[in-house]
């Protein structure tokens, strides 16, 4: 939800600062690309560049690249309070036009703070919550304060999420930052230093990074960083971290899209992670897991789904485990108690229904073990231990190598648990280390017939995606890649439950895309198949090579035989490739979809 960077140099760099900067906001495109913007400030003057539209034609049109200065900042809006349009684009300017601001996130009190800054004189000229932070900084610099003290007394006035950067022009060589909730990273350079809504974005300039922590503020400037928490400066030579994710993985590297990249990736990222698990740390997971008094898994959108996998392999080896949407969590409080575990699940984490559902897990004193991508996040610092996928950076709005990953290790964590318990798990070892081949042959088998099946059905309104047990997360997270890529409306039900009301709309052609990639259920399942393919539905199944099942579908898509460690990550990338090819299909950009953004900071 918008991306924001800051540049900060000793004297004008040679190439202009607005190539810079418009380097890192095609990084950060995926974070929001409703709008973007940029401010430079040269010379005790600011001058701000922006528009409604996509970072290419914005930078274009208004000659980001020329512009050159000391420090500059830039941003890519996802809209929350008002419309995409010029006004509403970052970066905001104080009525000086002296102080500029990027902001991601949501200023709770915006609108009192408003009405107060008006009331002082204040001109406003966005219907964004943003501008009333210049006009605040505005407001204490007119009392007298140098700009670190306004920026601090102004970000002190805020409710809400944000992470935000400001250039002063009466102060140029720095920029002043501060977070809350949303995520922000700075970068040290060689004679400058970057700030950045998340890593991606820095990795063309630098790999050594200190992520800002919640509550903090501070400035850098070309040789320096400083940074406060309440009032008291932090060290930060402690938490310089270096990056092991380089540039050219967050590129696209000769693919249409990262979407296609990333879904090409998993091989390589489910190596990395599963040559990457900390056993000793899975087994003092598992040992936690199995002497809890209850157990919950939490997550939003894939990582959810990941987290249903995960719950559904604990219920057979009779550890009884509750779901829960991150965002739903805090409905729940009552339950939580100490003596109880939670395994929070997000691959940015960063995600703000996450972090909440963490805070309240651990307000009731929950064990929280996350599971994230992203060293460092929010979501790794705040619980009690992490365990790391290592999928590398992914840019594609729909989750996809990060999503395998996650199941990846979710079912490390479920063969510790079965080691704990004496039984034998030397086949779901070999299965797990053959994942990421068996994830290649999957990618190279399932192609054709998937780009077959996508020009059937581009064309359709609805789709369901169905499947049984351990398939049944597998088929929600199909269905919410075809809605989220594709805007093609797919419903995932447990097959079972579809005579009970959906398929009353299965209608001749009518696309119906069974998962059976659990054994257990495959039987049964194949009954469903027969119920819909009797009432004209077009039948498309993702298929176990040994089974004979494709013959009871019009469609099959061959997956290699598996069991239940790998076959849900395995299972799920035909349909990842499906909802890709739907959408391109369908003239639409995958990695950019309407309304979303990589990650959620807004609740
Ligand atoms: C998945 O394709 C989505 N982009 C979305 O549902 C995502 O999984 C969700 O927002 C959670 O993100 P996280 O894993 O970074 O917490």
């Amino acid at each position: 939800m918008c991306g924001i960077f800051g540049a900060v140099f000793a004297e004008r760099p040679k190439s202009p600062l607005g190539e810079m900067l418009t380097m890192a906001l095609h990084r950060l495109e995926y974070r929001g690309y409703d709008s973007a913007g940029v401010a430079v400030a040269d010379g005790g003057v600011i001058v701000v560049r922006k528009d409604a539209g996509k970072v290419a034609e914005v930078s274009a049109r208004h000659g980001f690249r020329s512009l050159n200065g000391i420090a500059g900042i830039a941003h890519t809006r996802w809209a929350t309070h008002g419309r995409p349009s010029r006004e509403n684009a970052h970066p905001h300017l104080d009525c000086t036009g002296t102080i500029a601001v990027a902001h991601n996130g949501i200023v709770e009190n915006y609108a009192e703070l408003r009405e107060e800054l008006e009331m002082r004189g204040h001109a406003f000229r966005s219907e964004t919550d943003t501008e009333v932070v210049a006009h605040l900084i505005e407001e204490y610099r007119r009392q007298g304060l140098d700009a670190f003290a306004a920026f601090k007394r102004a970000v002190a006035r805020l409710r809400g999420a944000y992470a935000i950067a400001v250039i002063d022009a009466g102060s140029p060589a720095a920029i002043y930052f501060a977070r809350n909730l949303s995520p922000l990273v700075i970068g040290l350079g060689d004679g400058f230093n970057v700030i950045a809504s998340d890593i991606p974005a820095l990795l063309d300039f630098t790999r050594r990074v200190v992520v800002v922590r919640d509550g903090e503020c501070g400035y850098i400037t070309p040789t320096a960083v400083y940074i406060e928490h309440d009032g008291v400066p932090q060290d930060v030579s402690l938490r310089v971290e270096e990056i092991p994710w380089t540039a050219e993985m967050a590129s696209k590297g000769g693919y249409p899209h990262f979407m296609l990249k990333e879904i090409y990736e998993q091989p390589e990222s489910l190596a990395l992670t599963i040559a990457g698990l900390e056993w000793p740390r899975l087994e003092t997971a598992a040992s936690a897991l199995l002497s809890a008094r209850g157990v919950y898994v939490v997550g939003a959108g894939s990582s959810y789904h990941a987290g249903l996998v995960l719950a559904h392999l604990l219920w057979r080896v009779r550890i009884p485990s509750m779901p829960i949407v991150a965002a739903e969590c805090a409905s729940y409080e009552n339950l939580f108690d100490r003596g109880d575990v939670a395994i929070a699940i997000s691959q940015s984490g960063e995600t703000i229904d996450t972090i909440k559902a963490v805070r309240v897990m651990k307000g009731r004193g929950v064990r929280v073990i996350a599971v994230t991508n992203v060293v460092g996040s929010t979501v790794a610092r705040e619980c009690d231990a992490v365990i790391y996928t290592r999928a590398g950076p992914e840019i594609g709005v729909a989750a996809t190598k990060t999503f395998t990953t996650q199941v990846a290790v979710l079912s490390a964590l479920y063969i510790s648990v079965m080691r704990l318990v004496g039984a034998d798990t030397a086949e779901r070892e070999r299965e797990l280390k053959m994942l990421p081949e068996l994830a290649r042959r999957t990618i190279e088998g399932a192609a054709g017939t998937v780009r077959d099946v996508a020009r059937r059905i581009k064309g359709k309104a609805s789709a369901y995606y169905l499947g049984r047990g351990l398939s049944v997360p597998v088929a929600m997270e199909g269905a919410l890649k075809l809605k989220e890529v594709a805007y093609l409306h797919a419903e995932a039900y447990p097959a079972g439950e579809m005579k009970h009301g959906p398929i009353a709309l299965v209608e001749k052609g009518f696309p119906v895309v069974f998962v059976l990639s659990d054994p257990l259920t495959r039987e049964k399942t194949l009954n469903n198949v027969a119920e819909v393919r009797a009432r004209g539905a077009y039948t498309i199944g993702t298929v176990p090579a040994g089974s004979d099942a494709a013959r009871a579908l019009d469609a099959a898509i061959r997956v290699p035989d598996a069991g239940e460690v790998a076959s849900p990550a395995l299972h799920v990338i035909p349909l990842q490739m499906l909802a890709y090819f739907v959408a391109v299909e369908r003239g639409l950009d995958p990695d950019r979809p309407r309304n979303l953004a990589k990650t959620v900071t807004v609740e």
